[in-house]
């Protein structure tokens, strides 16, 4: 029988000591049986809001930029899309109908681990899953289109280091503690570690916390092999040094389960989602020392502007009125949820602060 996820870390703890940080988070999300998205789809429960999850119009703009990045290729048949961590599909359903309508020759491969995933992505996508493929990493043939992740790398493990006293660091290590688990301090578990934990000490005062992803190094050079040429867009929750730090002095792990974020992560791993935001600097250097020419960093509200999103609400807050005008009620209350829905996705103080990294590999820089 499969070792449950609280046995495994138990184990491990009680033969090789306490695990770093970035090892339970591991376990706790990705663990083959009672991982957090090895034992669900993600999108279920009230709590989630990614951006394709709220309404089809995200899927529907990015399908805009996605033609912009087909024509700046000289219009390549197939442009292919490769998904990361996809979720529910609905950002390949939207994007797909949309571009049907545009002329693009689509084709969307998803990386996904889970059978329980790929299976509910298939599904979604009804007959549109004939042009689709999926994987389980990014080691396919390569092709020219677009690697595309949203809100994928606040799920990359991280080590969770604290700056002692004189601006050294230590790292967080998770033990057994009766039937609980709990923090320790210790040495950094990998010299790799060293240099990036001095550079964002010096930013912060003894006791600050700080992330750092060492996946995504590897992942973006994963990312450049799968594209003989094309782009990388990355959406997700984080910041630009040294603000990441210098705004999270207590560092960003955060954790999700039903409504609220319950405080710490280390209470019944495996049954809510752990995130770190993204080191956007981090990412732009890895992407580029990957082979991708990174442009600049924006804001999800921008990069929607740019795409059009004020046109589109303009259409739908007039189509509304004129529902209202001549009395149909019913028609006007949908329109009204659908133009929330919609202006959540620019929100400053919500999912419009998500940023935006867009990177070329053999390819024209991104407007
Ligand atoms: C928060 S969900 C986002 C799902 C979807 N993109 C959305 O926006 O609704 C994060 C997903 O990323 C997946 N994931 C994390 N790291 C991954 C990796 N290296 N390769 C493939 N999938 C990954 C997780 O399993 C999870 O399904």
């Amino acid at each position: 029988m499969a070792t449950s996820l609280r046995q495994d870390l138990r184990e491990r703890m009680g033969s090789s000591g306490p695990l770093p940080f970035i090892d339970f988070m591991q376990a706790a999300l990705y663990h083959p049986s009672d991982g957090y998205y090895a034992s669900r789809v993600p999108g279920h429960g009230s709590h989630y809001r990614t951006s394709p999850s709220l309404t089809p119009w995200f899927g529907r703009l990015v399908a805009r930029e996605l033609r912009r990045m087909w024509q700046a290729l000289g219009g390549p048949d197939p442009f292919w899309v490769v998904e990361v961590g996809g979720g529910q599909g609905d950002l390949a359903a939207h994007a797909m109908e949309e571009t049907g309508s545009m002329g693009v020759p689509l084709r969307w491969r998803f990386i996904e681990r889970f059978d329980r995933v790929r299976d509910w992505q298939r599904r979604r996508l009804g007959p549109a899953a004939g042009s689709a493929q999926w994987s389980t990493d990014l080691s396919g043939p390569p092709v020219v289109g677009c690697v595309l992740a949203n809100e994928v790398l606040d799920n990359f493990p991280v080590h969770l280091l604290e700056v002692a006293e004189a601006g050294s660091v230590q790292e967080v290590y998770v033990d057994v503690d009766g039937d609980g688990f709990v923090e320790r301090l210790g040495a950094l578990s990998d010299v790799a570690l060293i240099e990036p934990a001095r550079e964002a000490a010096a930013h912060l005062a003894p006791g600050a916390r700080f992330e750092i992803s060492p996946g995504v190094e590897s992942w973006c050079r994963e990312a450049s092999r799968a594209l003989t040429r094309g782009y990388l867009l990355l959406i997700d929750y984080g910041s630009l040094e040294p603000d990441i730090w210098l705004e999270h002095p207590d560092g960003t792990v955060a954790t999700y389960r039903g409504q609220d974020a319950t405080p710490s992560p280390l209470d019944q791993p495996g049954s809510k989602d752990i995130t770190a935001d993204v080191n956007f600097s981090a990412v732009a250097r890895a992407a580029q020392s990957a082979g991708f020419r990174p442009g600049p960093v924006i804001t999800q509200a921008s990069w929607l502007l740019s795409l059009g999103i004020a046109r589109v609400a303009e259409e739908i807050e007039t189509a509304g009125f004129m529902a209202a005008l001549e009395g149909l009620v019913q028609e006007a209350t949908v329109l009204q949820g659908e133009l929330g829905r919609l202006m959540e996705l620019g929100d400053a103080g919500g999912l419009g602060s998500l940023l935006v990294l867009r990177a070329a590999k053999d390819a024209p820089t991104p407007c």
